[in-house]
């Protein structure tokens, strides 16, 4: 960490906001000094710009902390401020999604027609038993069929959880079993990297694959698209075509008000131990947080940007900036079914200059391996309707923020970098664009309305030019409202380290510069950052150890210059395994075993098997040390170490 510091300190570059960008900006000053003069009152005046069925009075309920209720005594309907909304105000005939197929098919979808397919879709969902908060999973690919799965749930008074389709069936089976899912709403595959990716393959083996001992089956039915055309296997009475369901359904549904706080999601994402935590999101404060930070900080201008978050729905950026955000505020936006590199290197550019998008919101992995293959192919494609850029999911280095500003944003594009997380829902940190003085490499300030504070061990504001932790010092609408079922953990994870104080622990460790400007410095606890997507070492170190051949292992997040940080594990082979069996392919059919337990993304970049591994004396795994040989650094202090000479051997090994 202590280089990484050294040398953003030596970044002070900064650019002012275009004067054009900022005469037309969403985003005022004034908004600091509205928030400034009353929280509260400042979050109430954006959530009445929602259509509320019972307005509200109270705003904040913060008597049983950590739960935390905002605008409890309000009723709304998620789905009908997304949608119904926006067709009764004349506006149907908007276009809601641009929707373009990997293999290059596409649809255009208006606010009418989404609100139809959602209004029959909530129809399916109620004949088939679903009721106000029963749980539906949903493995789907990025088309259009899954934004309106998720607003037909919300519509409903449902809770929806979301699994990104990249997950393994395991994966899928923990998810669903946790949240006791009634219904799976999947797609028969979807297209990736140039072929048809299955994933009802992957639901039918969560479900039938199951011991004797499994836990009660809740899945009554699967509902499945049809989208990749591959063979699949089908169980009568409980698989369903959507293609016969839906169209069929009536297109008459009235959304009904639901309270505030009805439970809207849930999403899974790691922690620090190997159990996935369920995040739970609540209507009113979510949709109120998620609708104004994309308003002000993607500069929302409804009726002539075209927005495009490249994330997927199964992520918490997919859930708040391509279902709920822009939805809430009658924005077209691009959504996009494949990679960045199929059929070829400028399919994003192709895509930006096809459909002119203005706003780009993406993650800085995908910025640095754009800037790996060169500025040529991005330089092939008219990239001028582009006004705005965002970054999200993990630090992004002045480099590649550079590069974005020069390539793609051609020098006048202003660049937010937004820092959030699953568990708060929207973006807390954040520059105003058209407001915000930029520097490259710095999320800079917390947004009007959002109290953070960088903070040493014992919760004291470390002062500006110190590293510390970030904190959130006071609740804020989109704030996660537990972890499902486990109350305890909720407390533990996020709100035991400064229970004193009473602020929220982000995990992330963080600098303050001269200016009280925030850099972010990646996570202090056991989860790693690969790509932007969240990882847990014990979740990989678990899966690992599942497997026949291993005896223990270790796993560590080691910095990689494309996907920030890349899995690296150390293991030790078990002597009744290599006695029977050549150690030849080992470490790739380890490999394999994470994909196929956890999913693809979670594959360890590299597998080192070793004889030891660096323990502490009450026999703590020393990962530090590990990191240092993964990232080829000189190994640091050895002393609490209850074997030093085990360092020297392992590195031995490695090389
Ligand atoms: C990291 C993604 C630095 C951080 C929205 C956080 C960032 C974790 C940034 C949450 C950023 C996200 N700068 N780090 N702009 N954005 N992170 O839950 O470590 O998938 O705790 O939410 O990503 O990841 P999650």
């Amino acid at each position: 960490m202590t280089s990484q510091i050294d040398h953003l300190l030596t970044e002070n570059r900064r650019f002012a906001p275009p004067a054009a960008f900022a005469a037309d900006a969403v985003a005022t000053a004034a908004l600091y000094e509205e928030a400034a003069a009353d929280r509260e009152a400042f979050w109430a005046h954006r959530a009445r710009e929602l259509h509320w069925h019972t307005p509200f009075t109270e705003v904040l309920d913060w008597s049983t902390p950590p739960f935390a209720k905002w605008f409890a005594d309000g009723e709304l309907n998620v789905a009908y401020n997304c949608l119904d909304r926006h067709v009764e105000a004349g506006d149907g005939d908007r276009v809601a999604l641009l929707w373009e197929g990997e293999p290059g098919d596409s649809r255009r979808v208006t606010y009418a027609e989404l609100t139809d397919e959602v209004k029959r879709v909530a129809n399916v969902l109620i004949g088939l038993g679903v009721g106000h908060g029963d749980r539906v999973a949903i493995y789907l690919p990025m088309i259009p069929e899954a934004i309106a799965a998720m607003l037909a749930v919300a519509r409903i008074g449902a809770i929806h959880s979301v699994v990104f389709g990249g997950f393994s069936a395991d994966s899928l089976r923990t998810r669903i079993d946790d949240a006791g899912a009634k219904i799976v709403i999947t797609a028969d595959g979807g297209y990736r990297k140039g072929k048809v990716s299955p994933l009802k393959p992957a639901v039918d083996l969560a479900l039938d694959g199951r011991s004797g001992a499994g836990p009660q089956e809740t899945v009554e039915h699967v509902l499945v698209v049809r989208r990749g055309g591959n063979d699949v296997a089908w169980t009568e009475g409980r698989d369903l075509w959507w293609h016969d369901v839906v169209p069929e359904a009536s297109a008459e549904h009235e959304a009904q008000p639901f309270p505030a706080e009805n439970p809207l999601f849930i999403l899974y994402t790691s922690g620090t131990t190997g159990k996935p935590k369920g995040i739970l999101h609540t209507s009113g404060g979510y949709l109120t947080q998620a609708a104004f930070t994309n308003k002000v900080v993607h500069d929302i201008h409804p009726s002539t940007d075209i927005f495009w978050c490249t994330a997927d729905i199964g992520w918490i950026t997919g859930h708040s900036y391509v279902a709920y955000g822009p939805l809430a505020n009658g924005a077209t936006q691009v959504l996009y079914e494949g990679t960045p590199d199929t059929p070829h290197p400028g399919r994003w550019w192709e895509i930006v200059e096809k459909y002119g998008v203005t706003i780009l919101y993406t993650a800085p992995t995908a910025i640095r391996s754009f800037m790996k293959i060169g500025r040529k192919i991005p330089r092939k494609f008219d990239l001028s309707s582009l006004r705005l850029l965002g970054s999200v999911g993990e630090p992004i280095n002045p480099e590649a923020w550079m590069w974005y500003h020069k390539i793609i944003g051609g020098k006048t594009a202003p660049i937010v970098d937004t820092w959030w997380q699953t568990e708060t829902g929207a973006i807390m940190v954040s520059a105003l664009p058209g407001v915000t003085e930029t520097k490259p490499g710095s999320a800079q300030v917390p947004l009007p309305g959002i109290a953070i504070d960088v903070v040493d061990e014992d919760g004291t504001h470390v002062g500006n030019g110190n590293g510390g932790l970030l904190v959130v010092t006071k609740p804020w609408p989109s704030m996660l409202r537990g972890i499902w079922g486990d109350p305890e953990r909720f407390k533990e994870t996020y709100w035991d380290k400064f229970e004193k104080q009473g602020y929220y622990f982000a995990g992330d460790g963080a600098r303050l510069d001269d200016d009280g400007d925030v850099w972010f410095l990646g996570r202090v606890d056991d989860v790693m950052n690969v790509s932007g997507h969240r990882l847990s070492t014990t979740e990989i170190e678990s899966a690992l150890v599942g497997n026949e051949a291993v005896a223990e292992a270790a796993v560590v997040g080691a910095s990689d210059e494309t996907t920030g940080q890349a899995v690296v594990a150390f293991v030790i082979v078990k002597e009744s395994y290599l006695a029977e069996h050549p150690i030849d392919g080992l470490g790739n059919t380890l490999r394999l075993w994470v994909g196929e337990q956890i999913g693809p993304i979670a594959r360890p970049r590299d597998i080192y098997i070793v004889g030891e591994l660096p323990k502490t004396r009450s026999g703590k795994i020393m990962r530090r040390l590990l990191r240092d040989v993964a990232e080829g650094r000189e190994v640091g202090d050895t002393t609490t170490l209850a074997d030093t000479a085990v360092m020297s051997v392992i590195s031995a090994q490695v090389k």
